[in-house]
């Protein structure tokens, strides 16, 4: 069972977002366990407020150090040990490679910050790693943190049956996906590639891996460095590479 604890003053946002589609069969068939801890449970202000002003002056409000400290310890034993993410732009960015990384923990925590930050000494207290969605600036970690919950669950064994398998999926050897066609096999005057209706499968494997790469040459050709290539699928790309001058 993988667990995700997740820190939040928005719990639904979690809990909702999670609910549907296979994420949502994955928590029903208990092949994944996901609690959002509601921060502002854990407050001992009386108004219930989780934030202050910042030290030192300056725009906007800090979330204070120990609603968020007694949150984590809530979820006691069973966190202990694991991870805990802070979802914010300072962090690493999150990729395929860190999905499959965080795959095999037995447990993770993520803690969502909201308004203009969170006090150091806690993130210095609790948190393991710093982890960015990208080059923007979210609201809050929420969204952040169901984008982690989501690719990392589709990596854990018996989520995806047998037709949303990732065998040919983006990414898995580091290339984009060949173009799919389903039917009608004419669309607004478009057609299906011959080749995909003449039933020859080692043929229909070859052109969409030579598909891939075209993709992946014009889309994101960053990722080719990367990808696992052999030596005619190389000379392959140099021959796209030769055809632009
Ligand atoms: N919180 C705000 N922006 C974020 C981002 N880009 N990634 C992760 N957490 C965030």
């Amino acid at each position: 069972m993988k667990s995700f604890y997740v820190l939040t003053l928005f719990p639904e946002m979690i809990e909702q977002t999670l609910s549907y589609s296979i994420t949502g069969r994955a928590i029903n068939d208990g092949l994944i366990n996901v609690e959002a801890v509601n921060i502002r449970d854990f407050t001992k202000d009386k108004h219930r407020h989780v934030d202050d002003y910042p030290y030192g002056g300056g725009a906007g409000m800090v979330m204070q150090p120990q609603p968020i400290y007694d949150a984590y310890k809530s979820i006691g034993e069973r966190a202990e040990g694991s991870r805990v993410l802070y979802m914010s732009p300072q962090g690493r960015t999150f990729d395929q490679s860190m999905a499959e990384e965080l795959s095999k923990e037995d447990s993770i925590v993520i803690l969502c910050g909201h308004y203009e930050g969170v006090d150091e000494r806690v993130i210095e207290e609790i948190v393991t790693d710093e982890v960015s969605i990208g080059d923007f600036v979210l609201t809050g970690g929420e969204l952040a943190a169901v984008t982690i919950i989501d690719a990392v669950s589709r990596l854990v064994p018996g989520v995806l049956n047998k037709e949303e398998s990732h065998e040919n999926e983006s990414f898995s050897d580091g290339l984009l996906e060949y173009p799919q066609y389903t039917r009608p096999p004419e669309f607004m005057g478009r057609q299906v590639p011959d080749i995909l209706l003449s039933g020859h499968h080692a043929n229909i494997d070859k052109w969409r891996r030579e598909q891939s790469i075209i993709r992946t040459y014009d889309k994101r050709p960053d990722l080719l460095e990367k990808a696992e290539l052999t030596d005619k699928e190389k000379k392959f790309v140099q021959q796209l590479k030769n055809k632009e001058r």
